[in-house]
């Protein structure tokens, strides 16, 4: 069995990741340290799968730590690295913690490959190193623009800290995979986004508003210049998303890059707006959600949605779940998991 270790493999997109991997046959050993997830998570994964994989409750700060768990796996394949901090808003407040966590995680990580042999890296990063885009479709082609938050930054300068490391070693192989916006959940509802407080975005505070722990939605702007005057995004489906990595872990595992460093943007090509999402979840629970419209959030952009022509073409990967997919199942797992 082929062994890949999956960093922050708990939270939202790295469970429904796990879920994939031990589904196509691989040995998955999870590294989290729990600061925004939970230990039920590894139930859920088993309750899908039939599979409870080797978790190690670990903060990857921890060098050493780090270190003595990948002696122990130096047979490992690849690494697909989820742990990060990913609040938008508290990075703005707390900027030190974020570049402290997600770089201080990311170079003890490839300290800890480079030491035991390990040479191959998917990265999560995100679709907001392109800023406020100058045309549309995004493409991997488009220029990166200067962070719009602290958060942002660490993902600009994590793909840079990974480009340096591949440039600078031939044996260092890396996928950097730019997300767009990630929603829905797992069908069996046994594992999906649960997040703690007041969600930052759209889909649980939709979710959260409709089981009742919200009063009502502010939808930020309906002054754009898009069809309904509300901001466009390309949503995307975290099991559509989770299927993806496997494909590049693959790409990575079989030797079919064309470079040793790559970018893929993961969407469906497809923008959809804030009363889209809205009218979608409306439909598919059956139920009216309570909303109003107010000024737009600083630091948001009029739209954006991916060219997904690389990511098809070279991964052989398509999102295969629409919109109306992506609010069903994030209600289904929103109940199951409030016991409604
Ligand atoms: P998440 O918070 O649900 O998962 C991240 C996991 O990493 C959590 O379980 C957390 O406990 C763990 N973690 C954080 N710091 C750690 C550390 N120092 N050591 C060990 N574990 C640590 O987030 P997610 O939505 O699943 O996001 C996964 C990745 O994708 C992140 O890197 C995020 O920045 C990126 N991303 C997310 C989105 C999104 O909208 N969800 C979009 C683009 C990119
Ligand atoms: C989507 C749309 C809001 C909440 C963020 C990060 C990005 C990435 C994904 C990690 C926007 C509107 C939202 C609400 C609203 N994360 N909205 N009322 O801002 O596209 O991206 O998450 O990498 O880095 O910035 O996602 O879900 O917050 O917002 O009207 O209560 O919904 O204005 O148009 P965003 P989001």
């Amino acid at each position: 069995m082929q062994k890949i270790i999956v960093t922050g493999g708990l939270g939202y997109i790295g469970s429904h990741t796990v879920v994939e991997l031990i589904n196509k046959g691989y040995q998955v050993i999870i590294i989290d340290n729990l600061v925004n997830s939970s230990i039920e998570t590894l139930d859920g994964i088993e309750t899908i799968t039939g599979v409870r994989p080797e978790f190690h409750q670990l903060d990857m700060i921890n060098s050493e730590k780090l270190n003595a768990l990948f002696e122990n796996h130096n047979d490992t394949e690849s690494i697909i690295h989820f742990a990060a901090l990913k609040a938008v808003g508290e990075s703005c407040s707390n900027p030190i913690a974020y570049y402290q966590n997600n770089l201080g995680a990311l170079l003890n990580l490839i300290q800890a490959m480079n030491d035991n042999d390990i040479s191959k890296l998917v990265f999560s990063s995100s679709a907001t190193v392109y800023g406020d885009p100058d045309s549309l479709p995004l493409t991997e082609e488009h220029q990166t623009k200067p962070a719009l938050s602290p958060y942002g930054n660490t993902k600009k300068i994590g793909e840079d800290i990974i480009k340096d490391t591949t440039t600078a070693m031939a044996g260092f192989h890396a996928i950097s995979l730019r997300y767009f916006n990630p929603i829905g959940a797992h069908s069996s509802v046994q594992i999906g986004e649960l997040p703690n407080g007041i969600p930052n975005n759209l889909m649980p505070f939709i979710t959260q508003t409709a089981a009742g722990l919200r009063k009502e939605l502010l939808v930020y702007g309906n002054d754009y210049n898009t069809p309904d005057g509300t901001a466009i995004r390309d949503y995307i489906h975290v099991v559509d998303l989770a299927a993806a990595h496997v494909k590049t872990v693959e790409r990575l595992i079989y030797n079919e890059q064309k470079s040793n460093f790559e970018i893929f943007n993961l969407g469906t090509g497809k923008g959809s707006s804030v009363l889209e999402v809205i009218h979608s979840f409306e439909k598919t629970s059956g139920q009216k959600l309570p909303y109003r419209f107010v000024d737009r959030r600083k630091g948001d952009v009029e739209q954006m949605y991916a060219s997904t022509d690389l990511a098809n073409n070279e991964l052989g990967w398509k999102a295969k779940l629409n919109l109306d997919d992506m609010t069903a199942s994030s209600w289904a797992w929103e109940k199951h998991a409030r016991n409604l």
